[in-house]
């Protein structure tokens, strides 16, 4: 597996996702404190100085995220962000808007955070018009994060995402219930938008982000869309354009078992291939049984050996659609690709079925993506 300095190029894909997700979790909260403080709250017994002690260390902490967030996705060789990109908006050959909008909200954040550090020499009508850009740069921040993140499509990431809405949402109608200005109605027409904010982030993200195709609409270079990544950090140790032929894409039926383990931790899918390449497929899933019954997935990974080739696929689940299972998979010498597989009936059983989409994609499904995995 070919490394960045010792890191391996998962690993900084992982990073950079992971650190993004906290550093926006950390924007929402630390905003909405800023919010509550602003409308005279604080929580009961605590003195303004540590309230406002808390709001400086979070923006503090925020910093640190974002430059985890940065500097991974940077040193990432999967797709060509650019370093520009960093202070630039707009200029990344990746996702140029929807990346930018992240680069807008880091120079915004900046300015907020270098007058905060410099406020007592500066003047407080400077200080607080500065300060309002936090404002702007959190809904900026958001767009980027639903309209380049990988992870979007994740129920459990998506639902994150729109509860960070909702709580500024509800801290915006709450300091504004509590507010002696501006006039009623102009409070009142606010608090409708306010209200009206998390309709609007879910309209925008089901007929965009988490639609077919998204991918390709947001900017992803046709180069990384056609080795099967979407998103960045997607086949480590298959280079573009790998020495070794591309398989064709096919889609073929499988059938095999699919058995729970430790308790409902595991799930693995162990079957053939019948058609296209042919050969053998394994998927081992961490599940959690659900109360209401059924598994809910974690995290996954699946091996493919085809039948006509000394060579075996690996690779990671990077996404799920319906009882589709999308996989981001690699071969050292050839690129890597996208694959679904769908499983028709019940599992964990001693028998299933299903079809398996090598190098393609299923039938359109809403919320489908152009054979990539994540969107
Ligand atoms: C305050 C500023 C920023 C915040 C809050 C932020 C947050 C996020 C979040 C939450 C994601 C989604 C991760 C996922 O779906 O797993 C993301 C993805 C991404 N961000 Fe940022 N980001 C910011 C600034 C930037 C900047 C300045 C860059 C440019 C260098 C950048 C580049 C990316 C890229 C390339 C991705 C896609 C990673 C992937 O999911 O495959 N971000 N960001």
């Amino acid at each position: 597996m070919p490394t960045v300095g010792a890191v391996d190029p998962m690993t900084l894909w992982y990073l950079a996702r992971a650190s993004g997700l906290v550093l926006l979790g950390l924007l929402t909260l630390n905003l909405a404190l800023g919010i509550a403080i602003q409308g005279g709250w604080h929580p009961r017994g605590w003195p303004r100085f540590v309230v406002q002690g808390l709001h400086r260390n979070l923006a503090l902490t925020a910093v640190v995220l974002l430059v985890i967030h940065v500097v991974t996705i940077e040193l990432d060789p999967f797709v060509p962000v650019g370093w520009w990109a960093v202070l630039v908006p707009f200029v990344s050959p990746y996702r140029p808007l929807w990346l930018g909008l992240g680069t807008l909200s880091l120079d915004l954040l900046a300015a907020v955070i270098v007058t905060s550090l410099l406020r007592a020499h500066l003047r407080p009508r400077l200080w607080r018009a500065v300060h309002w850009l936090a404002y702007l740069s959190w809904p900026v921040a958001l767009l980027h994060s639903v309209g380049t993140g990988t992870d979007t499509r994740l129920g459990a990431i998506f639902v994150y995402e729109m509860a960070c809405v909702g709580l500024l949402a509800a801290t915006v109608i709450f300091r504004l219930a509590r507010a002696a200005h501006p006039a009623p109605v102009a409070r009142g027409l606010l608090m409708v938008a306010a209200a009206a904010a998390p309709l609007a982030a879910l309209a925008w993200s089901s007929s965009g982000p988490l639609q077919a195709g998204w991918a390709k609409k947001a900017g992803t270079p046709t180069a990384v869309l056609a080795s099967g990544g979407t998103g960045t950090g997607a086949p480590s140790g298959a280079p573009s354009g790998g020495a070794g032929p591309a398989e064709t894409a096919f889609t073929a039926s499988f059938s095999g078992s699919a058995i729970s383990g430790g308790g409902g931790q595991t799930l693995t899918i162990t079957g053939r291939v019948q058609g296209g390449a042919g050969g053998s497929l394994q998927v081992v899933l961490q599940t959690q049984p659900l109360s209401a019954g059924g598994l809910a997935v974690s995290s996954g990974a699946a091996t493919y050996k085809p039948g006509n080739r000394a060579l075996a696929y690996s690779g990671t689940l990077v996404g799920m659609r319906g009882a589709g299972l999308e996989f981001s998979l690699q071969a050292a010498g050839v690129p890597g690709v996208a694959a679904e597989l769908v499983l028709s009936g019940p599992v964990p059983s001693s028998t299933v079925a299903g079809q398996l989409y090598f190098g393609t994609a299923p039938p359109t499904f809403s919320g489908g993506d152009d054979g990539g995995g994540g969107n």
